[in-house]
């Protein structure tokens, strides 16, 4: 068990609008923030933080909860994983054994073993860099050459990986590291495919490279990119982490870590190619820039990047790599809604040599002047100065159609088909039948695509998951707190927790506050809630009501059962947003006293619900009854209960739901 202490500790020491801030980019609005809600595609700001109440709230897909149901969600971790997760960031300690690893999952141990790997081997690569007698005399020298300085390299942590083959795998075993965690890592990797994960059959993953480590977006080391320097040697220039369970590369943005805060600030991001160019323009002051790192550009990092700009510029080589490379990105970022430009550089240069040959002014100017929107890029490219070639007119016309197509915003689809018209001289009535074509084309794609999926989907489920599909991660739920809102199974208990939850330390009358009522009702009628998940919560905040004397909406916040019931409810009275009338009229409709109604009103529907399940176990009883006496005593109990029913019911107005 993790002390209380330690969980409020972190509560005191870490804002909410701070954690979330760390992944998404928050505006103030009254006292509290808003902003796009990382959890589903959001268009509209649906994310709503109180500092004061320390919740978050998603108001369009329901998430919500404090700050460790925050990092749980965003990170995909456990909740032991999540308080070690702000603990270590806030660095408040946790001693030996009061996280006990065996309580988490296996998968969970997993991660956390690959992610000590990966930051063992970070410090390790960095230092060799720095104080070996290669890095002193050869590597940092090269870095040095290149306009890298030492304080770049500290600030993305620049590493040498090592010289032989079992560098690491030697290194990682000597300070404790399993080879298997090596290995889940990406760190090293098999000799021989049939041979097992033994030091024997292991070797580096990295040998002789600059090592580039590869942060998410809170900093934390999911593998790295390196970089050989010997030139006669058939090697690949760059070679990438693999994907292990903790690096999914089509999720992952290079150097967004370091880049974000000015980001957010400059409102704009510079998408370029390589490690090289996100170092190098940071280190001469551009350092709102990320790296896609080779792969195409997806549809998860054009999230990512809206989190903290909308406004997207790529920097490309010139040459037919770049184009090809820019024209494949736009049509993913144009579809994600992010506005794109794109600066092309000449054939020979890339953003680092330009900028380390030019300086920034210069870069700047640069990539102001020649920034543009996917139509001018697109006409550049496809007609280049035959621009009264009515084929190749035709072409690029086209290719901007079916760019236009991927926009969801049918106004920015009318804008640029304006635009398309004016500058092709083709009529716009033609291109947007040409626009329309091609978003029908993408409809039936898409539900090609689904269809095909769903018979994937079916086969698996006959002949079970297909043969390479080896690890599995499974976040199970011993410690993932119950979705309470998602059962209606147990509406009545359900509803009173939320009126506990919202007037707990309300005044019922002179003598005791919601709270207490509420329990002594539970205790005197002997009404406790009886559904499984919501049982244990109410034994729970009785217990802390007794012991504590006081009971208020910070306890239900911060318990970990009960934080997202909590979110939700209280997040109610802070925020309008559509729909809210609604859904919720009933548990917000309170004029001064109303809440004293409502406490009456949820307590009765448990009642109620008690006596039904009294009648049925009793109906149960009567039909098993073997002798007179027993039938008669059933039959009195029926009576009973169905008064009591009748007096509840009465009281309640006669409304059952
Ligand atoms: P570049 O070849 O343009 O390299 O590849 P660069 O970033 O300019 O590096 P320097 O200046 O030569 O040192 C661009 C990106 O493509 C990926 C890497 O992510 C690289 O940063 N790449 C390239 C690979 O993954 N493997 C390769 O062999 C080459
Ligand atoms: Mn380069």
């Amino acid at each position: 068990m993790i002390p209380q202490a330690i969980i409020d500790k972190i509560f005191d020491t870490a804002p909410i609008e701070e954690v979330v801030g760390e992944y998404v980019s928050l505006k103030r609005a009254g006292a509290n923030y808003k902003g796009l809600c990382p959890f589903h595609d959001d268009k509209n700001a649906s994310m709503s933080v109180s500092p004061s109440k320390g919740i978050f709230k998603c108001f369009s897909c329901g998430q919500g909860g404090n700050i460790f149901q925050f990092i749980m969600e965003h990170e995909g971790v456990s909740y032991p994983l999540a308080i070690k997760h702000l603990a270590d960031k806030y660095n408040i300690p946790i001693e030996e054994g009061q996280i006990d690893v065996n309580e988490l999952k296996e998968e969970a141990r997993v991660k956390e073993g690959v992610y000590a790997c990966l930051e063992f081997a970070r410090k390790h690569f960095y230092e060799r860099l720095n104080e070996s007698q290669d890095g002193k005399v050869i590597y940092k020298p090269y870095l040095n050459e290149r306009g890298i300085n030492q304080q770049t390299i500290d600030k993305f942590s620049i590493g040498l990986s090592g010289t032989h083959k079992s560098h690491l795998l030697d290194e990682g075993l000597k300070n404790g590291y399993g080879a298997q965690q090596l290995f889940d890592a990406g760190l090293v990797k098999k000799i021989s495919d049939d041979g097992g994960v033994i030091e024997s059959n292991l070797r580096d993953t990295f040998i002789e490279r600059i090592v580039f480590p590869i942060f998410n977006v809170s900093g934390k080391v999911l593998g790295f990119g390196g970089r050989i320097i010997k030139k006669d040697t058939k090697a690949p220039k760059y070679l990438n982490s693999p994907e292990t369970v903790v690096y999914e590369k089509r999720k992952e943005l290079y150097g967004l870590s370091v880049a974000k805060n000015d980001i957010r600030i400059k409102d704009q991001v510079f998408l370029v190619e390589g490690y090289m160019d996100v170092v190098s323009l940071n280190q001469s002051g551009v350092e709102n820039v990320v790296a896609a790192s080779g792969t195409a550009f997806t549809e998860e990092q054009a999230r990512l990047i809206k989190r903290f700009s909308h406004n997207i510029t790529m920097l490309f080589d010139g040459d037919v790599a770049g184009v090809n490379a820019s024209l494949k990105h736009i049509s993913t970022l144009l579809a994600a809604d992010l506005n794109v430009r794109v600066a092309l550089f000449p054939a020979d240069e890339d953003p680092d040599s330009f900028i380390q040959k030019r300086g920034t002014a210069e870069f700047q100017g640069y990539v102001a002047e020649k920034a543009q929107n996917f139509i001018e890029l697109i006409a550049e490219i496809k007609l280049g100065d035959n621009k009264h070639d009515p084929i190749k007119k035709a072409e690029a016309a086209r290719s901007v159609a079916e760019n236009i197509a991927a926009l969801p915003d049918p106004l920015k689809r009318a804008a640029f088909i304006n635009e398309a018209a004016a500058l092709f001289e083709i009529p716009e009535r033609i291109l947007v039948d040409e626009v329309n074509k091609f978003k029908l084309d993408n409809r039936r794609q898409k539900d090609r695509e689904v269809r095909r999926e769903a018979r994937v989907e079916e086969q698996h489920r006959n002949d079970g998951p297909p043969p390479d599909f080896d690890y599995v991660p499974d976040y199970g739920e011993m410690h993932t707190p119950p979705a309470l809102l998602e059962d209606k199974k147990n509406y009545q208990e359900e509803e009173l927790l939320k009126t506990l939850i919202l007037y707990a330390d309300k005044e019922f009358d002179e003598e005791q506050t919601v709270a207490q009522f509420i329990f002594k009702e539970l205790e005197e009628d002997e009404i406790w809630p009886v559904s499984e998940d919501l049982a244990p919560i109410f034994k729970e905040a009785h217990a802390y009501l007794e012991e504590h004397k006081v009971l208020n909406e910070l306890y239900f916040i911060r318990n970990a059962t009960t934080s997202k019931v909590a979110a939700e409810v209280l997040s109610m009275r802070y925020t309008i947003s559509p729909g809210w009338f609604d859904n919720f009229e009933k548990v917000v409709k309170t004029d001064e006293d109303g809440y004293k109604h409502q406490v009456v009103q949820n307590l009765n529907y448990v009642k109620l619900k008690h006596i039904e399940i009294l009648m049925l176990e009793n109906q149960e009883s009567l039909k098993e009854a073997e002798t007179e006496e027993d039938i008669k005593i059933s039959l009195e109990v029926q009576a009973n209960l169905q008064e009591f029913r009748k007096k509840i019911t009465d009281q309640l107005g006669n409304v059952i739901r």
